[in-house]
């Protein structure tokens, strides 16, 4: 059995109406600033691309890079950053940008280990939410769209690396 590209769950129209409002809401909050907007690689590229063409408020852009210990799509917990930021964010207003919040372990680390650097404010965007598999309490203070259980792909998220060039979000399926 191999994967396959199933369904078609967010086509590239509903993403594109839905990254506006999302950007529309971070101008609204941001207004006057000017945030740090912290990539997480590979995942985030495509989406944070997208958000900060449609945002009002002027930004600079960074990206770390996570591993964790364990296999990509199964997190273990343990996470260490393989790509550090190369800005210094104390005293800055920091957007963390990230694909998909799944059991929280990888935000909340990284949470953890940026609010010791002590920036003028932390919050964290996703694209994508997964509340039934969170394993520790986590809340984005922006989410594009909550979804169910389910493994998506597009959109720059990808399984073993492939379909992150997808337009549209997928839910992966198996073919026979
Ligand atoms: P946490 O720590 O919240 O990690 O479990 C989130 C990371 O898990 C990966 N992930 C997915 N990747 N489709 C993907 O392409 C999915 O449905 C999915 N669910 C979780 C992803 O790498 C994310 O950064
Ligand atoms: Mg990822």
């Amino acid at each position: 059995m191999t994967e396959a590209v199933a369904e078609v769950l967010f086509p590239k129209e509903v993403i594109a109406r839905r990254v506006r409002e999302l950007a529309g809401q971070i101008s609204r909050d941001y207004e006057g600033r000017e945030p740090l907007i912290v990539g997480i690689l590979n995942g985030a590229f495509i989406f944070m691309a997208d958000l900060i063409r449609a945002l009002d408020v002027p930004c600079r852009v960074d990206f770390v890079r996570l591993a964790s210990y364990g296999s990509e799509s199964v997190s273990s917990g343990a996470i260490r950053i393989g790509k550090d930021l190369e800005t210094p964010i104390a005293g800055r207003d920091v957007l963390i940008v990230e694909d998909i919040v799944d059991t929280g372990l990888t935000l909340s680390r990284l949470v953890e280990v940026l609010r010791e650097r002590q920036p003028a404010s932390l919050r964290v965007c996703v694209f994508l939410d997964k509340p039934e598999r969170r394993r520790i309490p986590f809340t984005a203070d922006y989410v594009g769209f909550v979804i169910p259980d389910r493994f998506v792909v597009g959109y720059g998220l990808d399984f073993d690396e492939k379909y992150r060039f997808l337009p549209d979000v997928y839910v992966l399926g198996r073919s026979s």
